[in-house]
């Protein structure tokens, strides 16, 4: 098979490694800005061109690794039109344009693939589809952020605070230098769209599901929780029940005894529930050149072999949206107790001026507009569910 990629930077040179080191899938053409140090031998078959890769009829599929909005949008779509398979690792294209991409892909008779939008290189989205084909899926969760599960773990084992472990994040390249989509939960809150997109035969969008980041904990907020027997970590989270999807992203104080809680560095813990397969998980790199660049080749050899893993739209009407009245306790850290606090605190402590509190039962999107309320006043408060 031959295909071209777009893009020759950390996933694009990923791919191509392992696709010339373990495949015989040709790589035809290479779009890219500049040349790649390391990779002078590739100068024929770059260009900077799109229309070198969507006109030539020998290349059958196009691996799109950009990333971004625009352009991978119009090539994404320029390819699938002109009867080219795509797979790409683009998790802000796939979540943003779900709909648009896999109708495109359906109705020229091609595939789009893109297990490494989610899981990097666990092959969760592959097993998730799997599954369905069989299954009925009632529950995706997990930690799917390896950057924020970096900082929240070296915070736990080493006391430290969250701007240290950020820095300690970036320097070691886990954290990007704007580093507001880890930290503030959009990245996690992407793959979980994509998830529950495919978990349940639905139409999710960005704007559908409540996220709260992690860019507002402290080291005393560990220290309360791992006193009490919990560490930290942000999860999403995906519900299919009879009012319909449930989906949300938020800190969760994890017993010590979980599956979660004892995920270490910038290692991912995916999970699916289905009602016959029970409860399965998934752990691993959710990202890194050759972990992602292997998981993109996963998919190309996939549709080579004609291996399909159709998604569905059965059921999308039925979930084109989805509610956050799933009622949970919270820890919540605050300095400040006003009333509408007081009326649902189960119990409290107070030290040196800063509330630690427990929460009666709450829904989610109770506690989240809370939260972003006292952000936007610029009076952040800190909360996490509490795991039973
Ligand atoms: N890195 C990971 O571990 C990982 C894991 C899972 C998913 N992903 C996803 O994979 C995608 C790519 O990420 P990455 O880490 O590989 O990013 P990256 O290292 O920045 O690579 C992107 C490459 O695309 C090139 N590019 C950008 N716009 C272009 C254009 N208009 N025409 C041609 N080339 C263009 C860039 O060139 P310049 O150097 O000139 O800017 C760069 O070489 C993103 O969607 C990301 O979310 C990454």
């Amino acid at each position: 098979m031959n295909i071209g990629i777009i893009g020759f930077g950390t996933v694009g040179s990923g791919a191509y490694e392992i696709a010339k080191a373990a495949t015989d899938i040709n790589v035809k053409r290479i779009l890219a800005r500049h040349g790649r140090e390391g990779y002078e031998n590739l100068d024929d078959i770059i260009t900077h061109n799109i229309e070198d890769l969507i006109e030539d009829k020998e290349i059958d599929l196009v691996v799109e690794a950009i990333g971004g909005i625009e352009p991978a949008r119009t090539y994404v779509l320029a390819c699938l039109n002109a009867g080219k398979h795509v797979v790409t690792p683009n998790k802000n294209l796939i979540s943003a344009y779900f709909e648009e991409l896999t109708e495109t892909a359906s109705r020229n008779g091609v595939e789009l693939r893109f297990t490494s939008t989610s899981g990097g290189g666990i092959p969760w989205l592959f097993n998730l589809m799997r599954t369905k084909r069989c299954d009925k899926i009632t529950q995706v969760r997990g930690i799917v952020n390896g950057t924020c599960n970096y900082i929240l773990d070296s915070m736990y084992d080493k006391g430290a605070d969250f701007a240290e472990m950020l820095k300690i994040a970036q320097d070691l390249g886990y954290a990007e230098a704007d580093p507001s989509s880890d930290i503030e939960g959009t990245d996690t809150l992407r793959k979980t769209v994509i998830s529950a997109n495919i978990a349940f035969d639905a139409l999710l969008k960005e704007e559908d599901i409540y996220c709260y980041g992690i860019d507002t904990i402290e080291a005393r907020d560990i220290a309360y929780l791992k006193e009490k027997g919990y560490t930290c970590k942000l999860l999403m989270n995906a519900k299919l029940t009879d009012a319909g999807i449930k989906a949300w992203v938020e800190p969760v104080a994890c017993p010590l005894t979980s599956l979660e809680a004892n995920v270490k560095a910038n290692n991912n813990l995916i999970t699916l529930v289905g009602e016959s397969i029970g409860t399965q998980s998934f752990y691993g790199q959710g990202a890194g050149r050759l972990p992602t660049g292997e998981s993109v080749v996963q998919d190309v050899i996939d549709i080579r072999d004609g291996i399909k893993m159709e998604y569905s739209e059965k059921n999308s009407k039925k979930y084109a949206a989805c509610s956050c009245d799933e009622v949970q306790k919270y820890y919540i850290r605050h300095n400040k107790m006003s009333e509408d606090i007081m009326s649902f605190i189960e119990k409290y402590e107070e030290k040196e001026g800063v509330f630690y509190c427990i929460s009666k039962p709450i829904s989610v999107a109770r506690m989240h507009d809370m939260g972003r309320h006292f952000k936007e006043e610029g009076k952040p408060m800190f909360f996490a569910s509490i795991r039973e």
